[in-house]
């Protein structure tokens, strides 16, 4: 992780508007292809292509269409639907039938009740056919709703539904044992925003250490527990409590980023630990991308190697 003062300029860059669309024009095109590492396309059939090398490799997958702060209901109908077409193609593809969404994408923004509405048309098409869906974390404005409409569709029956954990918020923890009691599925992360210090921990050892904290409370008493990082250290925690408690390999999986530590994911996959790597696509991958430079001073070397042509 950077420093907190590089970590607010990446989350300023992020949200600016004219970077956005001049990186969706040219980020994804040859010669600076520089976005490529960690964004899998810009269409359904390049991620679809990018899980079947991840496949290939003895992991699973779990697909997210980029998007995040939907301004318009029209843009939450179009997100939606293009989540439903993505769900299709998955299905005539054959490849793991897992997908990430993030609710602001379907209209949280701009009217809570249709983001549910969108939500659920997802979750009608998606889980009959044996889909599982995971509701991404976004920042903390969004923690209370979105683990309220977690919450409300689990009671209503929802059960190939998930939602994500960020070590760095105060309330997580709780959280945790809330959503344990409730029998749902838990993807545990350090947390990827810019976030105040009334809400999260300001220091990346009380980050880390929470999230090993919370580790041990999700795979001794969590649900399919995601153990999502790339942290050595979080691993090997994780390695430690499994084995210490009797919990066989195949009771919880690792998550780690699409073009993020291959070697570390190769690793797990031959010591004999399930692996789901998360595949993001599509044009909206501006936000996400921007994240991933904040989190890693090398990524941004990468990148400006990329814009001078030296990197592909
Ligand atoms: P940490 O930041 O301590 O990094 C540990 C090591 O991992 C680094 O030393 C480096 O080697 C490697 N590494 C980490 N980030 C890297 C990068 N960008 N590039 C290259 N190397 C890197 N967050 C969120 O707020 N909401 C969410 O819904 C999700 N969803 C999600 C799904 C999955 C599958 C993963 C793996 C992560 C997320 N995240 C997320 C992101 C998460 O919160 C966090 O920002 C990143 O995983 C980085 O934190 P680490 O736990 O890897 O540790």
């Amino acid at each position: 992780m950077l420093d907190s003062a590089s970590k607010t300029f990446f989350h300023l860059i992020a949200h600016s508007q004219t970077l956005k669309k001049l990186a969706s024009r040219y980020g994804m095109r040859r010669p600076v292809s520089f976005a490529r590492r960690f964004i899998a396309g810009e269409t359904v059939a390049e991620a679809i292509e990018a899980a079947r090398a991840v496949e290939a490799r003895g992991m699973a997958v779990t697909l997210d269409l980029l998007g995040e702060s939907v301004l318009n209901l029209d843009g939450a109908d179009a997100a939606t639907r293009d989540y439903l077409a993505m769900i299709d193609a998955m299905i005539a593809s054959g490849i793991g039938r897992n997908i990430s969404l993030k609710l602001t994408q379907l209209g949280l923004d701009v009217d809570k009740a249709s983001a549910i509405d969108n939500l659920r048309k997802i979750l009608e098409r998606a889980e009959p056919a044996g889909f599982f869906v995971r509701i991404d974390m976004e920042n903390s404005p969004y923690t209370a709703l979105t683990l309220e409409i977690f919450e409300t569709l689990w009671r209503h029956g929802y059960r190939h539904l998930g939602v994500v954990l960020q070590s760095a918020l105060y309330r997580s923890e709780n959280d945790l044992e809330t959503i344990n009691a409730l029998g749902g599925r838990v993807r545990l992360v350090k947390g990827a925003y810019k976030e105040p210090k009334t809400v999260a921990y300001p220091k990346k050892a009380d980050v880390d250490a929470a999230y090993g904290r919370m580790l041990k409370t999700l795979l001794t008493s969590g649900h399919d527990p995601a153990i999502a990082t790339h942290d050595p250290a979080m691993i090997d925690l994780a390695r430690t409590v499994a084995r210490e408690h009797g919990i066989a390999p195949d009771r919880f999986e690792f998550q780690m980023l699409y073009g993020v530590r291959r070697d570390l994911q190769t690793l797990l996959v031959n010591a004999g630990y399930r692996v789901r790597i998360y595949i993001p696509f599509g044009r909206e991958w501006f936000p996400y991308f921007m994240r991933r430079l904040g989190e890693r001073p090398a990524n941004v070397m990468f990148v400006i190697r990329g814009i001078l042509g030296e990197a592909g």
